[in-house]
């Protein structure tokens, strides 16, 4: 099996078959490409021509041997990430939490957990990161609360303390006004529970130490625009906002109602008074990003687009491009101009790519390959970069298999850690790790690395056209991208034969040369015939 996923690799990289003829890019205007990246990255829309990774501060590095990540291991290693290629580091949530749902249960908004460090490391993290021009957003978890929270204590009490509304309560385990809420609890069977002190029950549509925040309370809305405004005081880039479409309930609907669209508005007005300040959503509605991105500039900047990040394994599975078609012609027909869709493949929430991938190194790469080419930002997941292994322990729930420390090297702590690590390495530690795929021209690192440089600096990526072609048979899925400097085809065979697949589109040039993976194309005035190896993906400059 190894074995084959490394042909397959190599298969994936120019250069390495040998038998296959397409020439090197025939001569096309080149441009100072790093000089481009630094103008791109410098202006307001920067995070349209920016790649993020999403970090887990717990498990990236630990810099005082205790066994878990902290903020100073996470300084140490930026000049990896600047290598790597990346423009911007999303931080999962760093502050004082009892941990019941790995840091989104927030027990003080305005401080930092002491297992990450001090509010002084992570200032010293954001100078360290802004020196490199690495942004930093961090993640914004405002529809509920840890129970330990200072308001919840004191919102428990009785029925009449100053913050008695601040949460959700009732007298019975359901409320008229909270239908879907109560039938869908996103953890566990009920989404109410029974507080003794107080002699009612209150509502989380999380775990029950996840207390959902009222905010038809005008109180919360004030106190939450504080969060924000506390954070973007301090300097962070923006936020990640945790399900933000559930901050309203009603008897019918609890996605993005219209009281939480104009909750969004406002928040939005808040960042827009921070220049070069961005928001990410994380829709629930899992196939449908628009409704968060407003009209384009009064609402998120960026959605995640779960359509494709979170489905992307059917599609390969049936190795039938059907579903990855239908969800980008989805979102191009449906996002407002001006709005950028976030592209991932995996996150903290799901299993690993390599899961996905059902350890397929070149169905991670073809599923990361449409990622980092279509148009929007791509968001890396830490260790996706890697393939890293799924682990087998369990401390806080299940998607702790897809949360292990990052594998820096072949030793005993892997580089993570001179202790024990808080939790099990993943599997196959020893072999794929950054020491391990830094020299090896053909791993998952240099598959990453490749395309990053490809990215840099290049604003057809981010913001160019996107016509998703018409390939003439569901094994082949085929993108064309255009700005007014370039144009490029990217193309991926879904299936584990060759394929040859006839573009139906006039006008995509006269000349291809393959600048990654290994097929060729050759262009007519009525399209171009594009041949795929086996489990094959390339990428084609035609302009
Ligand atoms: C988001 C987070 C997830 C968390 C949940 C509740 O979905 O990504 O990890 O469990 O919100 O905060
Ligand atoms: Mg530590």
């Amino acid at each position: 099996m190894r074995h084959a996923a490394l042909l397959g690799l190599c298969a994936m990289l120019a250069g390495c078959g040998g038998e296959d003829a397409q020439p090197e890019p025939e001569t096309f205007p080149e441009k100072d490409w790093p000089a481009e990246a630094e103008a791109l990255l410098a202006g307001d829309d920067w995070y349209r021509h920016a790649v993020f990774y999403e970090v887990y501060v717990r498990s990236f590095q630990d810099s005082d041997g205790d066994g878990i990540g902290d903020l100073k291991g996470l300084t140490s290693r930026l000049d990896y990430l600047k290598e790597l290629g990346v423009d911007a580091i999303w931080l999962m949530p760093i502050m004082p939490t009892p941990f019941k749902d790995s840091g989104y249960d927030i027990s003080d908004y305005q401080g930092i957990n002491p297992d990450y460090g001090s509010m002084a490391e992570f200032e010293a993290l954001l100078a360290a990161a802004h020196e490199r021009k690495l942004r930093v957003i961090m993640d914004l978890v405002l529809n509920h609360t840890s129970d330990q929270h200072a308001w919840f204590s004191e919102s428990r009490k009785d029925k009449t303390n100053p913050k008695a509304d601040w949460y959700v309560w009732s007298d019975t385990p359901s409320d008229p006004n909270n239908g879907c809420g109560t039938a869908n609890p996103t953890f566990g069977d009920s989404a109410w529970q029974l507080d003794p002190a107080r002699g009612q029950y209150y509502f989380h549509r999380f775990y029950p130490e996840q207390p959902d925040l009222n905010y038809r309370s005008p109180a919360v809305v004030d106190a939450t625009l504080d969060v924000a405004r506390f954070w973007l005081d301090k300097g962070v880039d923006g936020f990640r906002c945790d399900v933000i479409g559930m901050l309203y309930e009603s008897a019918t609907e609890c996605d993005l109602i219209p009281e939480t669209r104009d909750y969004v508005k406002k928040l939005r007005k808040v960042v827009d008074e921070y220049p070069g300040r961005v928001m990410v959503a994380e829709p629930s509605k899992l196939t449908d990003a628009s409704g968060y991105l407003g009209n384009g500039s009064d609402m998120f900047h960026m959605a995640f687009h779960f359509g494709y990040g979170y489905f992307w394994g059917f599609p390969f599975g049936s190795q039938n491009a059907t579903g990855i078609v239908e969800t980008f012609q989805k979102s191009l027909a449906s996002y407002p101009s001006g709005a950028q869709d976030a592209l991932v493949i995996g996150s903290h929430d799901v299993q690993r790519a390599f899961s996905v991938a059902q350890g397929d190194d070149t169905k991670h790469q073809r599923a990361a390959l449409i990622q980092l080419t279509a148009q929007g930002t791509p968001f890396v997941y830490y260790g996706e970069e890697l393939a890293l292994r799924p682990g087998s322990q369990q401390i806080v729930d299940q998607r702790d298999k897809a949360r292990t420390p990052m594998l820096w090297d072949a030793s005993a702590g892997h580089g993570f850690t001179t202790g024990k690590p808080w939790l099990a390495f993943g599997a196959e530690a020893e072999l794929f790790n950054v020491e391990a795929e830094q020299a090896a021209p053909d791993s998952m690192l240099s598959f990453y690395k490749a395309l990053l440089t490809l990215r840099r600096g290049r604003a057809i990526w981010g913001t160019g056209q996107m016509e998703i072609l018409d390939t003439g048979t569901t094994s082949v899925f085929a993108l064309y991208r255009a700005d007014d400097f370039m144009a490029y085809v990217a193309a991926v065979n879904m299936t584990e034969e060759a394929r040859v697949a006839e573009l139906a589109r006039p006008g995509l040039g006269s000349r291809a040369g393959r600048v990654s993976g290994s097929g060729q194309l050759t262009l007519t005035s009525a399209g171009g015939t594009l041949s795929l190896p086996a489990n094959g993906a390339a990428i084609f400059r035609v302009r």
